[in-house]
């Protein structure tokens, strides 16, 4: 079968490989879709993603499918269904495992960053983070099931209410996915900050952001106004930013990522005067139900946000920065024909 293989740190190669063998709790998926993020840059560039990749390793560790086989073992999903991979495989065995925090795993492993995901015509997964689509969601929506679930754990994370307003910042797709997210769990006003009109100009127009910023356009994001403030971008001013934009008493979710050693200034005073509860948050765990469920409701719609339908030429690409403006791409492998 074919496969997009990174053969070595920047190395990205279209080789033919073996179909995958299924071992008795494994499933064997007929990919569809595969999500490309900043995750694989990262492991592109011989960076960590959420653990190490390897190479060769088949990257794709946001996808979409149908079974095509299913070990004796397995009794959740049968040959035929639609599915989607949460990629995180937790050893159930070590103290955070035990203690109700998967994701602080000490010994985390990942279909598509430590075993081969889904830039390929088939891969395998467990079965127990295969998890069927619902008729009604498409396998492309569904590709992206990874990421929103990231976003889902986040929010779960914090306290939310109706009578809060909370501000975005960052236009990038994970922004946009907390856009709407906020909002289906109850938030009355959500406000974005970001840096391209027109994304922004969407979010308001279509799914109902009330006030924009372009803050590289000399917008300024009102001081200590917001209830709840959602930073994903992950670059040192924009962290400042969302705790100057925090009022007394809020939650900062820090969701943006940067580079492995940056910092970024903070006021002791602010977090003392303002009493802030300042929220990180690690991938995704128990959050694939909830993410299903607000596509398949129609709560969430994240279609329009999908920019790129790549080929695995065009990957090299991505990787590299040529594509320009890119809001969600992904790889198109067997596509809903799966
Ligand atoms: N915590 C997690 O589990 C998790 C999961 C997925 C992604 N992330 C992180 O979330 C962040 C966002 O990811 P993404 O895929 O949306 O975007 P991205 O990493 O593709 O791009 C960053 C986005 O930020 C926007 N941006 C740049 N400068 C800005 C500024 N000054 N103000 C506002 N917006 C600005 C850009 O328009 C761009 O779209 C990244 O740092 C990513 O690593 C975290
Ligand atoms: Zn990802
Ligand atoms: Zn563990």
């Amino acid at each position: 079968m074919e496969a997009l293989v990174l053969t070595d740190i920047k190395k990205l190669e279209v080789k033919e490989i073996d179909r995958p063998n299924v071992l008795p709790d494994e499933v064997l998926i007929h990919t569809a879709f595969a999500g490309i993020c900043g995750t694989d840059h990262a492991l592109y560039a011989g960076l960590p993603g959420s653990t190490d990749a390897v190479p060769p390793i088949v990257l794709g560790h946001e996808n979409s499918g149908v079974v095509a086989e299913v070990g004796d073992a397995v009794t959740n999903v049968k040959v035929g269904d639609r599915v989607t991979v949460d990629p995180n495989i937790y050893c159930g065995q070590c103290k955070f495992c035990r203690t109700g925090r998967p994701e602080l795993c000490e010994n985390l492993s990942a279909v598509g960053v430590t075993r081969d995901g889904g830039f390929a015509d088939y891969f395998t997964a467990p079965a127990s983070v295969v998890y069927q689509i619902p008729d009604n969601v498409s396998l492309k929506s569904a590709s992206v099931v990874e990421p929103i679930s990231c976003a889902v754990h986040g929010i779960k994370l914090l306290k939310v209410s109706p009578y809060q307003k909370a501000l975005v910042i960052g236009d990038g797709f994970m922004g946009e996915l907390f856009v709407q997210l906020l909002q289906a769990y109850g938030i009355h006003q959500v406000d974005l900050a970001g840096i391209v009109d027109e994304k922004l100009a969407m979010n308001k127009e279509q799914f109902g952001v009330k006030n924009i910023f372009n803050t590289n356009k000399g917008d300024v994001v009102p001081a200590e106004e917001y209830d709840v403030v959602v930073e994903a971008v992950g670059m040192p001013q924009t962290q400042e930013e969302a705790i100057a934009a925090a009022a007394r008493g809020v939650q900062v979710l820090m969701f943006g990522v940067g580079g492995p050693d940056a910092k970024f200034e903070m006021n002791t005073y602010d977090i003392f005067q303002k009493q802030l509860t300042i929220q990180g948050s690690f991938i995704n765990p128990n959050s694939f139900e909830d993410s299903l469920a607000l596509l398949s409701s129609g709560k969430l719609n994240v279609e329009p946000l999908m920019s790129h339908e790549l080929d695995y030429k065009t990957v090299d690409d991505f990787v590299n920065g040529k594509l320009g403006v890119v809001s969600k791409a992904v790889v198109k492998v067997n596509g809903e024909e799966a």
